[in-house]
């Protein structure tokens, strides 16, 4: 089945059409900056903008980096807070004509990485953490997600865990990979010690540096980089829209 993948984020939105079952693009990714303010309003005119450029009518699956639950969007971490209690779902679909599956970006590409990617075949607990400008959490249980998990916004060291071990704060902060390595096994063992995973998956864009980080990382259970990177959110929205429109 051929799905239209949305990916909102921060700085970008992106999309392009994707093959579900083999989770490949099947059209070049286009990608607009997001708009600022990035307002419901600005929001929907991009995300419109990508379904015309792709003359699109039939589903559509989209990310948006916060808690979502029934297409209304509960928090806004990193983005406008005039998206705390939008409905999401039903402004993209006005705005698109379309019929649109909003879910959590984390959710998103986890749900991807668990069906083509580091996750793949995995039974037992598996986490994924997207490390970005925020830190997003998925959590699956032999294969089925549990929607909504916030791991990155855990309390460590009496700070917010994102503001230590995103790859914002990262840059930001100027932490070597080694500093960035030890905060993120704070955070690593805080959820295993709540948690007991079988499997950690590193996604986000610095995931595709891990052997920088990965040797300073220590806890117990298996830690595994993502796969499909910056293709995950847009790969995993479509998987979601494809099975559940
Ligand atoms: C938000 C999450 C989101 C993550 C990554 C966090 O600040 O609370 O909902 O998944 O950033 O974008």
């Amino acid at each position: 089945m051929e799905v239209l993948g949305i990916d909102i984020g921060g700085s970008g939105i992106k999309g392009a059409i994707v093959d579900t079952q083999r989770g490949k693009f099947v059209t070049e990714r286009q990608r607009i900056a997001t708009p600022q303010p990035a307002t419901p309003e600005s929001v929907a005119k991009v995300v419109a903008q990508i379904s015309d450029h792709f003359s699109w009518s039939a589903s559509i699956g989209c990310t948006f980096p916060a808690v979502v639950k029934h297409g209304v969007t509960l928090t806004a971490a990193n983005v406008d807070d005039k998206w705390i209690g939008a409905d999401a779902q039903a402004l993209l679909e006005a705005r698109t004509g379309n019929r649109v599956l909003v879910l959590n970006d984390a959710d998103a590409a986890g749900i991807a990485e668990m069906r083509f990617g580091a996750g793949r075949d995995r039974r037992g607990m598996v986490i994924i953490l997207t490390l970005g400008t925020g830190v997003g959490s998925s959590l699956f249980i032999d294969g089925r997600l549990a929607p909504n998990t916030e791991f990155g916004h855990l309390i460590i060291r009496g700070k917010d865990a994102e503001w230590r071990t995103s790859d914002r704060a990262r840059q930001e902060k100027g932490y070597s990979w080694k500093a960035w390595g030890k905060r993120l096994s704070e955070h690593l063992q805080y959820m295993e010690a709540l948690m007991t995973p079988d499997l950690f998956i590193i996604g986000g864009g610095v995931s595709k540096k891990y052997e920088r980080f990965f040797p300073h990382i220590k806890c117990g259970a298996e830690i595994a980089p993502a796969q499909l990177r910056n293709r995950a959110g847009i790969v995993g929205a479509a998987i979601a829209a494809a099975g559940l429109l």
